[in-house]
């Protein structure tokens, strides 16, 4: 197969943006180049000579000897605008932000079918995993029942920081910004925001559905407080934030983000600082796990050089699910196990939002109720204004009937 020369014009020259520059240095295998950067800020100062930088983006996006885009910039709302851009003039673009994936999903596979150019986003989920190229390639016939995976590495870092190493989470945040693992605004990542949008992504090529992101249940670690996790200690589990999605015997598909309960027999334990990992079970191969570095600055360009090298050979998403499939919809009854944990309500009064009570402790000021209950009334019991509530999950169930 022939394999086209790129000329790239980058939006972007923060953490990934540096790593990828560097990173494409050292490999002479690829035909591409770095033609132009354009940066927001013109009083930086930068590593490389000021002529290769732009502050205008039409000179990236008019320039018809840039064939490649790569879109590396923070503000996910510019960085929509500039990849339709880039996709109505043909360019195909290789983009991070998942939070723009995922906000305006539906519509950037349209405008791919559209305009005939490619997007490509495997650096967006997990960074050195190539889980979304795998989903869409490798389990394009055997269809896919669970999906489950440590996708932030900041919250993984934090949690193993806390839980291992005994520093605060404030000390510990402060060491994964100053890693480059964390987003610019790290609520995005202990709120559980970015492991969604990741999800959302996940969904898209695991299953075929689109979701907006709103409507996926989400709980970050910004509300994890001692009690629960010293549950996970006296019992040798250690609380994960996990994103999941899986097939229901409906054929609906749950879906959620919130901190889980993890035993020494799963991979994911083993998973600790900024790494993440995903669990696949399909049809046929059954159980299958994917691990790798989930943040930073080389770990990510290294996805961006993949999806680079695949332009290189016209590679496109298909969206196969999409394509081939009905694609199945987001469950609105979903069934699960937690832990609940609060104050300022009886465990009599919490356990009338339960279907099944398996343990309670109530004690002042927190208690906490173990047991099943739907999402759409764990929501509702987070929201309890004083209660100082937080969830952990043990599994999802089908039913507990
Ligand atoms: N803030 C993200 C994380 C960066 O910690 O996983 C990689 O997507």
């Amino acid at each position: 197969m022939s394999r086209k020369t790129l000329n790239i014009g980058l939006f972007g020259f923060g953490c990934v943006g540096q790593g990828l520059y560097e990173v494409l240095e050292k490999t002479p295998t690829l035909q591409a180049r770095i033609h132009r950067i354009c940066v927001k800020d013109p009083n930086k100062q930068r590593s490389l000579p000021d002529e290769r930088f732009t502050f205008e983006p039409s000179d990236i996006l008019n320039d018809p000897s840039i064939n490649t885009v790569v879109e590396l910039i923070d503000d996910s709302e510019a960085a929509y605008q500039l990849v339709k851009r880039a996709l109505k003039v043909g360019k195909s673009v290789v983009s991070a932000n998942k939070k723009m994936i995922a906000e305006h999903f539906e519509e950037l596979i349209a405008l791919q079918q559209e305009t005939g150019a490619a997007l490509l986003y495997e650096a967006a989920v997990c960074a050195s995993i190539p889980i979304i190229r795998n989903l869409e390639e490798y389990y394009d016939n055997d269809l896919l029942e669970h999906i489950e995976g440590i996708v932030n590495g900041s919250t993984n870092y934090i949690l193993t920081k806390t839980e291992r190493d005994n520093l605060s989470p404030q000390a510990a945040l402060e060491q994964a910004q100053a890693l480059g693992y964390a987003e610019s605004n790290p609520a995005m990542d202990v709120e559980g925001y970015d492991a969604k949008f990741k999800l959302v992504l996940l969904l898209g090529h695991a299953f075929g559905t689109l979701v907006n992101p709103k409507d996926v249940f989400q709980l970050g670690i910004d509300r994890l407080g001692s009690l629960e996790l010293e549950y996970a200690r006296e019992k040798s589990l250690k609380v994960k934030l996990v994103a999941v999605a899986q097939r229901q015997a409906n054929g609906q598909i749950s879906a959620l983000v919130m901190p889980k309960f993890v035993s020494a027999d799963d991979p994911l334990y083993s998973v600790d600082d900024v790494f993440n990992g995903v669990k696949t079970k399909t049809h046929f191969s059954d159980a299958q796990f994917f691990a790798g570095r989930g943040a930073g600055a080389y770990p990510t360009a290294s996805a961006v050089i993949s999806d680079i090298s695949a332009l290189s050979y016209d590679y496109k998403y298909e969206y196969k699910k999409r394509k081939f499939l009905v694609p199945a919809t987001l469950s609105e009854q979903v069934q699960v196990k937690v832990l609940f944990r609060f104050r300022g309500l009886s465990v009599a009064e919490v356990s009338r939002h339960f279907d099944a009570v398996s343990e309670t402790f109530q004690s002042n000021p927190e208690s906490y109720v173990i047991g099943i209950t739907d999402l759409k009334r764990l929501q509702f019991l987070l929201q309890t204004p004083w209660a100082n509530a937080s969830a952990v999950l043990f599994e999802i169930v089908e039913s507990h009937l």
